[in-house]
């Protein structure tokens, strides 16, 4: 009999790619992927604690949950609820306090483990805590992907973090840094383009920080040595790679986007403020001078190069002044998108306890004008495309008869009319409508 599971994903890419791989794991117990949770034997949550309202939202959830276990309980059925993830591992302990209907808690490096905590819970009164950070990685233990990839899809490269900025619980929640080595990716890669993929996003919470073993000996190959390996794989199309840091960018990466035309040129690269002040206080172990700099080298590398990035407004002791040299960073600069944020003080971190808090008004009103800026920047960069041809690569059917959605090398969202069979094609598209979040374009010809 299949038993249907129902996973809930929360944060970011790398939660995807578990979410997946946990699938993965459970699916040669019978258990099989389903939408809805009410009739669902087993509910996973994994869980994202970066800020507080991603926190809140996990146990407004699990008390939505209990009502489906209490009323599958009263018909003789058992539901087996687990919360996985970064909340797992923050508050593991307070969530079986909290939600003591919880089977079971575990976090981002012992998912591996699952058929032994299944076993444990059906057994066992009681919940099952399992947040260690074991020395053996798990990704010894996972299975082949058993769902075919879509065309394009992510490859976890690297986990955890070593930086611990100040504001940030991701070095708690997901441990040391920690690369995989190069082949153990690359046969991954290679299963994952025989499947279909046709471009991997390869995920690391600091993926520029990699440094696995090399495929030719005991030397440590970076990110930008991995990405020409990779590129030499037959029907890889495209790489991407996110999230990166201004610190671990080195000329190979640089170099990487200038030689090899399968790395987009495009770069997720967080600066968080313009302030030196302030990332002096983030403990960031960078300046703005630096950041720009970098962005400098880029550019010449690939003159074509789309820059994203991430911002936290209202850091604590962030003036109007310090906030003013984030809009001339980001008016200098010119992002094609980013994502941007209010501080949330995070427990346990060095920013949570600070006495200069800005109020929530303060925080709240900056994160307008912020976003202002930069919704003007990404229509303008959109716009910039309009009347041009770009490569697309056909990703999925759109909502509409005979529409097909694609991204362009910049990862925008293009929707398009194509026939069906193009789908995992690259083709000439060209752009007739741009706005905030997507383009539109034809099909010029075949
Ligand atoms: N590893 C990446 C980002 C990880 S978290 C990096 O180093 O940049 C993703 C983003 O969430 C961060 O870039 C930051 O902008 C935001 N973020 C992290 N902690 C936060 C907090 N306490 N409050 C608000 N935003 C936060
Ligand atoms: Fe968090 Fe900083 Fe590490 Fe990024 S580099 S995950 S922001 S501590
Ligand atoms: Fe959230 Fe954990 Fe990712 S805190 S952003 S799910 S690493």
């Amino acid at each position: 009999m299949k038993k249907q599971l129902y996973i809930k994903t929360y944060g970011c890419q790398m939660n995807i790619y578990d979410s997946d791989r946990m699938a993965d794991i459970l699916a040669p117990l019978g258990y099989k992927t389903v939408n809805q949770p009410d009739a669902a034997d087993m509910v996973i949550l994994n869980t994202c604690h970066i800020r507080e309202k991603a926190t809140e939202k996990v146990f407004s959830d699990l008390g939505r949950l209990k009502p489906f276990k209490d009323k599958r309980a009263r018909q003789g059925a058992k539901t087996i609820i687990a919360v996985a993830g970064c909340v797992a591992q923050a508050e593991g302990e307070e969530i079986i306090k909290r939600a003591p209907y919880v089977d079971m808690v575990f976090g981002p490096q012992t998912y591996h483990r699952l058929p032994e905590m299944i076993a444990q819970a059906t057994r066992a009164t009681g919940g099952v805590l399992d947040v260690e950070f074991p020395v053996e990685p798990k990704f010894d233990y996972l299975p082949e992907a058993s769902k075919s990839p879509g065309v394009s899809t992510f490859l976890t490269i690297q986990e955890g973090c070593d930086k611990f900025c100040h504001f940030c619980c991701v070095p708690y929640t997901r441990g040391a840094e920690y690369s995989r080595p190069v082949a153990e990716i690359e046969q991954e890669a290679k299963e994952l383009i025989t499947n279909g993929a046709q471009e991997i996003i390869l995920l690391g919470q600091n993926v520029n920080a990699y440094h696995g073993q090399g495929v030719d000996g005991s030397d440590e190959w970076g990110l930008g040595k991995l990405m020409r390996h990779l590129a030499t794989l037959k029907g890889l199309e495209r790489i991407r790679y996110t999230t990166s840091h201004p610190r671990d960018v080195d000329d190979e990466l640089i170099a990487a986007h200038r030689d090899v035309p399968q790395v987009m040129p495009y770069i997720h690269l967080p600066v968080q403020s313009g302030s030196d002040k302030i990332l002096k206080a983030m403990n960031r172990k960078h300046t703005v001078d630096e950041y720009r700099r970098i962005i400098d080298k880029f550019q010449t590398a690939r003159p074509d190069m789309g820059f994203s990035s991430d911002f936290i407004v209202g850091y604590p002791g962030e003036t109007e002044a310090d906030f003013n040299d984030t809009l001339q960073l980001v008016k200098d600069i010119q992002f094609a998108q980013a994502y941007s944020f209010k501080y949330s003080p995070r427990p346990g971190t060095p920013g949570a306890a600070l006495e200069y808090q800005v109020p929530e008004t303060v925080k709240a009103e900056r994160l307008q004008r912020l976003q202002e800026v930069l919704r003007t920047q990404q229509t303008k960069f959109n716009q910039k495309l309009m009347g041009t041809n770009q490569d697309i690569l056909l990703e999925k059917p759109g909502r509409h008869e005979g529409q097909l959605i694609g991204h362009s090398i910049y990862q925008q969202a293009v929707y398009l009319k194509a026939p069906k069979n193009l789908l995992g094609e690259i083709i000439k598209v060209k752009i007739t409508a741009a706005g905030l979040n997507s383009l539109a374009g034809v099909y010029a010809s075949g």
